[in-house]
């Protein structure tokens, strides 16, 4: 860890009002939401007239659609219409990576929960009890609901792609050992706690605002003008913010938004479609499951020196994101060690699911699971723990990505030895240790998992955003970006960029909602990047006004500028406080005819990626951290519990600590659920089983670790994070994978013939099967 240099009196003074400041903010959203006062979409202001719609979905995994009678819905008193494909006046197409995809269904169905057509009534139980009247139906067709599957039968989104660095095939030949084995991690259902849903409604001129649940507004925006066959300019889209996205609304929830102005289009009224969990659950793609193999090779002394992978994603029945969240799988394959020959393959296999998508992580998580397995079961088979292995092969400064970035500022060894050290790792050990000798039917497992996570859209084009801000010329502020709120603290940390600017108290700030028309052509609020690129655009557009405001105050105090500035909302020059205040200031500002507003533009230097080489430098940084976590597991029951997850986590010089702590806490609890308990079941038809919250189990507070405790790493943080305060938002969930390890270690302790099985989520019910097989 890096010591504290002696620092000189202005220093602490300094950095004594950033710990204050640090400290004071709260999550600008706490207030509302504890009143229950925070806005979704279900809370617009309903127009007077307004209909509800539902979706008509299929009822079978895959098929021809032979007939449809809605007769029988359209008469049902309250129907107001049923819109279908042929209702589209433009592309009856949503893909956005590959145009796979239909918005209605037209002659077949691709998976259980396709939507086929939208119900409009004047209320939402009619427009329900209307979708039971329609009849369906389908020839059947044979049904692929696993990638392993797909790919026997050929059946892709896209081709498959490989990273290599060095030479895997020459390399395993030079291996002292050499292992194989397969994995498999599943799906993982996002569970925003606000279902999707949208509202459309008609302005003058054909034009429609859309208010929605969307990461990505400028994705509905655009996927609306499309299908509607309108220019884009005649689309609003607005957002609030979010009751939970994880990923799952970046692409997914263009669809409803779309439909709602579909509906809006014909019907020249406002329509409301907001989907309940069940139709949420049946009908949304979630996280990818993959099966993976995988071959490893290592030195006398443990050194890994070769891997190679090949993941299989069942990315579902269209390609959403999925060759994006693949691409993300090969980059975060080797996790955080050095691997000098690395080859990685990743299929999108096109299966009879919905369309899987983003979640949290984004690929990532399921990459870093097989190698994590691919250590552990080494370990086992060597006879050493996991930890030596982990350990020596940890990434270095200067070390090469398999991608051809060149690690730089690396604390993968740092948060390793830092939690090591912190949390007393022997000690720990030793108490595991002991329980497990002196205890028969309770086993505990120790197991450390260290992260590295790339921050940047994968895709380089996609790094970009713009912040507007206006001065009102009251000495209010007001700024619009394409930041959406979806829960991660986003908006706060933006509006802590102005008042720290501009040093004016927090209460002067607002953050406007999301929307269209004030910011344009922007990327979803994704990648955990969102601070990033829309706080460096607004501390830009900031700045920009700030340098401004100098210039007037020099001119009206006749001194220079250089001598000038602002703190605690007055003009201070050569650090003396001056009678000109923040109010008058903007007032003169605004009595001179000057702009006091900006638009400024932030794109992320340095980065590239060329996918013809593969090769490139497609991070702005990377996130590093390490955590311990420790499992109890009951060895009659098969249940366990986790007491304790301790981490070090790279922060970089965290902008808002609790908010970020947040964010680790969180993210790491959503992994451990993924790893453990929350298990997505389809039948051999590709119907969800686990389709209410009676049959899908996510972490409560009771199945949370008992203990949670994640420090800071002490690092200088990096100049392309915002304000040095690092993406936060999805690498602590990877910390989640070390419970399924934590549990295995325990089953190892009280079965020693256990053959180590590599299958997520580690339930209750494989533990028990496990502790009594070989
Ligand atoms: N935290 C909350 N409370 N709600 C969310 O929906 N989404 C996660 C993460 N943390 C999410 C969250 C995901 S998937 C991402 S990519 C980031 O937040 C997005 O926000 P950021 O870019 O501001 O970190
Ligand atoms: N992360 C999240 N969302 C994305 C990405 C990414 O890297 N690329 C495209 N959408
Ligand atoms: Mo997050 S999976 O990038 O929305």
């Amino acid at each position: 860890m890096h010591k504290n240099k002696s620092h000189s009196a202005l220093d602490l003074k300094k950095s004594q009002v950033e710990v204050s400041l640090k400290q004071s903010v709260k999550n600008i959203d706490s207030y509302t939401h504890v009143r229950g006062e925070s806005l979704y979409v279900d809370d617009v202001n309903v127009r007077q007239g307004t209909f509800h719609a539902v979706v008509f979905d299929s009822p079978k995994a895959h098929g021809k659609i032979k007939s449809i009678d809605y007769s029988k819905a359209e008469a049902l008193d309250g129907v107001e219409r049923i819109f279908t494909y042929k209702d589209i006046p433009g592309d009856n197409q949503i893909g956005g990576i590959i145009p796979d995809e239909p918005l209605f269904a037209e002659e077949e169905v691709h998976f259980w929960g396709m939507p086929i057509a939208l119900i409009v009534a004047k209320t939402e139980l009619i427009a329900r009890q209307a979708r039971r009247l329609v009849k369906i139906d389908i020839e059947e067709l044979p049904v692929i609901t696993t990638a392993k599957e797909a790919k026997e039968k050929g059946s892709f989104i896209n081709a498959p792609r490989s990273f290599k660095l060095g030479n895997t095939d020459k390399e395993f030949k030079d291996c002292e050992y050499v292992f194989e084995g397969e994995t498999f991690s599943n799906g993982q259902e996002q569970l925003y706690i606000e279902a999707q849903g949208s509202y459309a409604e008609p302005l003058e001129n054909g034009n429609i605002k859309i208010t929605s649940s969307t990461q990505g507004p400028t994705a509905v925006q655009k996927t609306a003008a499309r299908v509607l066959g309108l220019s884009m300019h005649k689309i609003e889209v607005d957002v609030t913010r979010l009751g939970g996205g994880f990923g799952g609304k970046e692409d997914q929830a263009t669809p409803w938004a779309v439909m709602a102005a579909l509906a809006t289009y014909h019907l020249n009224q406002s329509v409301k479609l907001i989907l309940n969990r069940h139709d949420d659950l049946r009908m949304t793609g979630k996280r990818h499951p993959y099966e993976s193999t995988y071959k490893i090779g290592f030195s006398k002394d443990l050194k890994i020196l070769a891997y190679e992978v090949e993941f299989l994603q069942n990315s579902g029945a269209a390609a959403d994101l999925s060759p994006a969240i693949a691409e993300r799988t090969l980059f975060h394959s080797t996790n955080s060690y050095f691997v000098p020959h690395v080859k990685s393959t990743v299929y999108s296999c096109k299966t009879n699911l919905p369309p899987n998508t983003a979640f949290r992580g984004f690929g990532g998580p399921q990459g870093m699971f097989v190698i994590e397995s691919a250590i552990a079961k080494a370990a086992h088979e060597i006879g050493v723990s996991a930890r030596e292995i982990q350990e020596i092969n940890l990434l270095q400064e200067n070390d090469e990505f398999s991608y051809g970035q060149i690690a730089k500022q690396v604390e993968a060894q740092n948060s390793w030895h830092s939690a090591k050290d912190t949390f007393n790792l022997k000690e720990l050990e030793k108490e595991v240790e002991e329980f497990n000798k002196s205890n028969k039917s309770l086993k505990k497992g120790l197991a450390l998992m260290p992260i590295t996570f790339g921050i940047s859209f994968t895709n380089t084009q996609m790094n970009h955003a713009r912040a507007l801000v206006h001065i009102y010329q009251d000495g209010s502020v007001g700024i619009s970006t394409a930041a959406v709120e979806m829960g991660q603290g986003v908006n706060t940390k933006i509006l802590q960029i102005a008042a720290q600017v501009f040093s004016i108290d927090k209460s002067k700030v607002k953050i406007e909602t999301t929307n269209t028309t004030r910011v344009a052509n922007t990327s979803p609020s994704a990648a955990s990047s969102t601070a990033d690129l829309n706080g460096k655009a607004t501390l830009k557009a900031c700045e920009i006004l700030l340098d401004r405001l100098k210039d007037v105050a020099s001119e009206d105090l006749k001194v220079s500028k250089e001598t000038i500035i602002l703190k605690d909302e007055f003009v201070y020059v050569n650090a003396k406080k001056t009678d000109l205040n923040w109010e008058a200031l903007i007032f003169k500002t605004m009595a001179k005819r000057v702009a006091l507003t900006e638009n400024a533009h932030y794109a992320t230097p340095k980065i590239h990626f060329d996918k013809t080489k593969e090769k490139g430098h497609p991070f702005a940084y990377h996130v590093y951290g390490t955590a311990i976590v420790i499992a109890t597991v009951d060895c009659l029951r098969g249940t366990y519990t986790f007491d304790t997850v301790k981490a070090i986590h790279d922060y970089g010089k965290s902008m808002s600590e609790g908010i970020d702590l947040g964010q680790a806490e969180g993210g790491l609890v959503q992994g451990m659920g993924w790893m453990t308990m929350e298990e997505i079941a389809y039948d051999i038809n590709g119907r969800l089983l686990s389709n209410a919250l009676s049959t899908y189990k996510v972490p409560d507070v009771f199945s949370a670790p008992k203990n949670i405790e994640i420090l800071p790493l002490e690092t200088q943080g990096n100049e392309m994070a915002i304000l040095k305060s690092k993406a936060v938002g999805e690498p602590p969930l990877m910390y989640g994978i070390g419970a399924y390890f934590a549990i295995q270690n325990a089953i190892k302790a009280f079965n020693p013939n256990y053959k180590l099985k590599f299958h997520a989520p580690m339930t209750p019910e494989k533990v028990l099967m496990s502790l009594y097989s070989n």
